[in-house]
């Protein structure tokens, strides 16, 4: 029997990688609903393409594109929160998480159903509410396969092995795009330098957050969740080529790395094949011979302060995160905007993460983390509009 697949972000790059392994592999799997922001045609265009039942477009706006670009499709499709949910409701026996930002954790929580399975790679979902969102998971019997190429490795690793035998797991960084740059050369970094990937075609938030290594300071805080460490027990290595993507110390010395060519298609297979394996492309095999040296690197914490500030978020524990994580949104927004620096980033972060209430306690549900997030975005504009960040 073919396993059908929900996709929240389906238009995106995460969305692309999942389309191309469900595409790879047809006889045992089918796509049921799509989910998307705002790019009404492209939306259509993939649920036509991929013979969708559903398609839902978040922006309400886009409603009338949707249905236009659907017309004489059969498709049955809707706008706006409540058709997003629709989309997430309908049977599925997987759902990929994969829009953008905070904006994915409504939907991500409301996949939590019994015996789905929801791979993840939304990391926003849990560094919001993570205690939340894997509470559910256990409660109710959805089982939370990571998507995130790191946190991937980590699972796979991991394997059987409880978590007790664990020392520490460490997640490994591209570096970004200003890996060798000097602090005084990221400073006037421009959106174009920043979103230039070394490895991966990504989505331009992530993309930012690859180039200020917020990306792997929110990474911790996933893993964190999904794993159930404490910060002391989580690292990051850069390594630039992106081979090994997670390693597991274990209690007794020994080592193991999860590697693969860094392709988010592996993990989507990995994801998508549940708990048999599917079978990938010749292209998709590591050589290591051909892969060259392996480098890895410690991070810089003075010239990526992001990553030291997700790391502070992530021991002060509570709501922190969910701040951190709300002002760096905004960060991000404004930098590829124009109207701040690339150092703009973590400098209002910091600020906004320095006046915010002391939340002691992790948010509960998706309504409290929401409130911190509204919250934290407020502080950020209001401290934007002050005009102390911006480009002179
Ligand atoms: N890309 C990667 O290699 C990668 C790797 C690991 C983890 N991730 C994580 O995966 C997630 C997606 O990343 P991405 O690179 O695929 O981003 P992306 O290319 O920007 O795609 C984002 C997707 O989310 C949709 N979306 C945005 N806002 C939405 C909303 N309010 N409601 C519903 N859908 C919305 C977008 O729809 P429209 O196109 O219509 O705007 C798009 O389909 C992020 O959390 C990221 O950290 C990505």
């Amino acid at each position: 029997m073919r396993r059908t697949v929900t996709i929240l972000g389906a238009t995106g790059s995460i969305g692309r990688s999942t389309r191309a392994v469900i595409a790879e592999n047809p006889e045992q799997l089918q796509i049921a609903a799509l989910v998307a922001g705002r790019d009404a045609v492209g939306l259509a265009r993939i649920a036509r393409e991929t013979g969708a039942s559903f398609a839902a477009i978040a922006d309400e706006g886009q409603g009338g594109e949707l249905a236009a670009a659907l017309a004489g499709s059969g498709i049955r499709h809707g706008a706006g929160r409540e058709a997003v949910l629709e989309a997430v409701e309908r049977d599925s026996d997987i759902v990929v998480s994969a829009i953008s930002g905070a904006a994915g954790l409504e939907a991500t929580f409301a996949a939590l159903t019994p015996g789905r399975v929801v791979a993840l790679a939304n990391k926003e979902s849990l560094v919001c509410a993570g205690a939340a969102v894997m509470g559910r998971a256990r409660a109710v019997g959805t089982r939370v396969l990571p998507l995130d190429s790191e946190h991937n490795a980590l699972f796979q690793v991991l394997g059987a092995e409880p978590i007790s035998a664990v020392r520490t797991m460490t997640l490994t960084a591209s570096g970004g795009p200003f890996r060798t740059w000097s602090a005084e050369r990221i400073a006037g970094a421009t959106p174009e330098q920043a979103l230039a990937h070394p490895n991966y075609a990504m989505g331009a938030k992530i993309t930012i957050d690859s180039a200020s290594m917020m990306n792997k300071g929110l990474e911790l805080i996933e893993a964190s969740f999904l794993f159930g460490l404490g910060a002391e027990q989580l690292e990051v290595l850069v390594h630039p080529q992106q081979i090994v993507h997670g390693l597991v110390t274990f209690r007794d010395g020994s080592v193991s790395a999860g590697m693969a060519v860094p392709d988010m298609r592996v993990a989507a297979a990995h994801c998508l094949g549940i708990d048999g394996r599917l079978d990938a492309p010749p292209s998709r095999f590591l050589d290591l011979v051909a892969a060259g040296p392996l480098v890895f690197e410690r991070p810089d914490l003075a010239r990526f302060p992001a990553l030291r500030l997700a790391m502070a978020a992530l021991a002060e524990g509570g709501a922190a995160p969910a701040v951190l994580n709300a002002a760096n949104e905004i960060a991000v927004e404004a930098f590829l905007a124009g109207r701040i620096g690339f150092p703009a980033i973590p400098a209002l972060v910091e600020a906004v993460c320095a006046r915010a209430r002391s939340v002691s306690r992790p948010p509960a549900d998706v309504a409290e983390a929401l409130a911190v997030d509204q919250d934290a975005r407020n502080r950020a504009r209001a401290l934007l509009s002050e005009g102390g960040f911006a480009v002179t």
